[in-house]
């Protein structure tokens, strides 16, 4: 059986994942900050499930995610990211260093750490979570958008590197996708992201579900190195 790993897996487009692959029957690794959901996603997923509790930006929690990737790992999908928004001359050092470290460096180890188990089967897929903002940059989010961006040139050369051991990197860039995250954002700027979509919508973490599955599948073995932008036309402007 295939096991997937997903981080930030307890909430949003995480949980739709994991969600979405519990029914493409693969066993679930999902990894997410020491959450009270854990009674949740057990009743939710009773079977084919393990759950670690562990912070992706620190060592500790990395080992612990080491420990489960020894057992075997066919996909990982970085989706853990966060927020501290500030326009460019309020944003603190602290702020840049914490989504710098969660949203970047975080995935940096742990695809290193995937990538090798996945080198000795020759076989693995790494799906990194970018965002629309990466394409046009957004005001307040000068951490944010380098984090989302350099994920993108990060997923090519990794492409570049490991492809000779059958490993397939791809970005999947959501647009506004309804989530905690998003709700987070002041109305004013919620609705101007449903205007800028053709289809007059934000999009729900089920369609990004439905491109991490498209990506990880056998019907996606000849695409790497890419980004699926999944955004309801928000990046065409
Ligand atoms: P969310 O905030 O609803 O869920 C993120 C999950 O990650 C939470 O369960 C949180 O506990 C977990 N997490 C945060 N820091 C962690 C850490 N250090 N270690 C382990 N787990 C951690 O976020 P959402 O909206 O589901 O976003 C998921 C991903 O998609 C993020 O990388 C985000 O940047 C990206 N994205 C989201 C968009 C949206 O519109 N919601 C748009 C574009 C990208």
């Amino acid at each position: 059986m295939k096991r997937v790993f997903i981080t930030g897996a307890a909430n949003g487009i995480g949980l739709a994942t994991a969600t979405k692959f519990y029914n493409d029957n693969y066993h679930l690794v999902l990894v997410d900050l020491p959450s009270l959901k854990e009674s949740e996603l057990e009743s939710r997923f009773p079977e084919r499930m393990t759950y670690i509790q562990a912070d992706v930006s620190s060592e500790d929690g990395l080992s612990k995610i080491n420990l489960e990737i020894e057992k075997g790992i066919d996909v990982l999908i970085n989706n853990a990211g966060i927020t501290r928004d500030a326009t460019f001359l309020k944003m603190t050092n602290e702020q840049w260093d914490q989504v710098i470290s969660v949203n970047l460096t975080s995935i940096f180890k742990l695809s290193q750490l995937a990538a090798k188990k996945m080198k000795e089967n020759n076989n693995g897929v790494i799906l990194n979570a970018s965002s629309v903002v990466a394409h046009y940059g957004n005001f307040g989010q000068t951490n944010y958008t380098a984090t989302k961006a350099a994920l993108i040139a990060m997923t090519k050369t990794l492409s570049k590197e490991l492809g000779r051991y059958n490993i397939r990197i791809n970005c999947v860039a959501p647009g506004f996708i309804a989530t905690n995250m998003v709700k987070k954002m002041p109305e004013k700027i919620l609705q101007s992201m449903e205007e800028k979509s053709p289809l007059n919508k934000l999009g729900k973490p089920e369609d990004i579900a439905n491109a991490y599955s498209f990506l990880a599948s056998d019907q996606a073995s000849y695409i790497t190195g890419t980004t699926l932008n999944v955004d309801g036309g928000v990046v065409i402007g």
